[in-house]
């Protein structure tokens, strides 16, 4: 039984006044595009994965939950899109790249496609910690992490685990795993939680926000004077099928796999947050007490089945190969240097 699963059920026996979502959401598109940190730019500096509505673009301004008609994501009203950078395998010897498949985590509905399993929790599995959780507001974004962030691993839930199977997680790491891993390896990005209650976005797309996260969903803290408004605890878990290159680990012990922005390390893993729940479905949601599955079939959310949110898509305005053995990243990772 995972971790999360063993929490639901004591909440389940003991505290049943939680709400916290967790879903699924199939891959919407692999592409060169970062609305957020550079809006505009076709193609963007590296590869993306994003999950989420279709109104994602080059340049999203305005009310993203207005403009979607589909969503890869259980909860039908979420247009929200949801990004991180992409894994790759390096080959050891001939130096070519593999972009790493993306498999759906466990306890999610079975067949979706790759994609992301997203939380909003209140506090922690353990407690909602009694405060008004305010959503996010049409137009908000935020980023966490950052891939110029080079030299150190100082952040804290932005994390590696190695798998032994897709219900493995911990120990989590600050790097790569420095062997290979039975099951794959899993990504984890928590963004912060504390809210200045004034500005959607800020120059860096990380100041209008604080974190008071601890590791491992565990509860933050409270939150300061200067971001005093608690909003959703948002986090992604991207599981890489990273199994099929165990046999051509390195001879040397280094770790072959890379971030599409030329990380090796790890230390530059960041995620990107762009809100677009339809009206006022994610407040409902925060106000209700539902957990996990619960939430769903209008209880207090609209939902969808795998098929529906499989077909979601957009079109790849990029149009480079992606797929096969590269003898470059896309984007060569020249946006940093590290
Ligand atoms: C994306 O932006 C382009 C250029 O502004 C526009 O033509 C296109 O319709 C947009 N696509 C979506 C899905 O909004
Ligand atoms: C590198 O190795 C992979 C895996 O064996 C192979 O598929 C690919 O074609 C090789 N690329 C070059 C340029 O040799």
């Amino acid at each position: 039984m995972r971790i999360s699963e063993q929490v639901s059920l004591a909440l389940a026996l003991v505290a049943p006044s939680q709400a916290a979502l967790r879903f699924g959401c199939s891959t919407l598109s692999i592409q060169r595009l970062d609305p957020i940190v550079q809006p505009g730019a076709l193609p963007a500096s590296h590869l993306h994965q994003i999950v989420g509505g279709n109104a994602f673009n080059a340049t999203m301004t305005g009310d993203v939950g207005e403009r979607g008609t589909c969503t890869t994501c259980t909860f039908s009203e979420d247009f929200s899109n949801y990004w991180t950078a992409v894994m790759f395998f390096k080959h050891p010897t001939n130096g070519t790249f593999k972009k790493v498949p993306i498999m759906q985590n466990a306890a999610l509905p079975n067949g979706i496609n790759g994609g992301m399993t997203i939380y909003y929790t209140q506090e922690s599995f353990n407690s909602n910690g009694k405060a008004k959780i305010t959503s996010f507001k049409p137009g908000f974004r935020m980023t966490v992490g950052a891939p110029s962030h080079g030299g150190s691993d100082t952040h804290t839930g932005l994390r590696f685990v190695c798998l032994d199977n897709k219900n493995t997680r911990f120990p989590e790491l600050t790097t790569f795993p420095n062997k290979p891993c039975k099951g794959g390896i899993m990504t984890v990005h928590h963004f912060p939680s504390c809210w200045d209650g004034k500005n959607l976005d800020s120059p860096n797309h990380q100041d209008h926000m604080y974190t008071t996260t601890k590791e491992a969903f565990s509860p933050a803290g409270p939150c300061p004077a200067s971001h005093p408004v608690r909003v959703p605890q948002v986090a992604y878990e991207t599981l890489w099928d990273t199994t099929q290159f165990n046999n051509m680990w390195p001879k040397d012990g280094s770790n072959p796999f890379v971030l599409s922005f030329g990380d090796a390390k790890g230390y530059g893993t960041h995620a990107d947050y762009l809100f677009g729940w339809k009206g006022d479905s994610l407040q409902r949601a925060m106000d209700n007490q539902c957990m996990f599955q619960a939430c769903e079939n209008g209880k207090p959310l609209k939902s969808q089945g795998v098929a529906a949110m499989n077909k979601c898509t957009v079109k790849d305005q990029v149009k480079e190969p992606i797929d096969s053995w590269l003898p470059e990243l896309p984007g060569k990772g020249r946006f940093v240097k590290l």
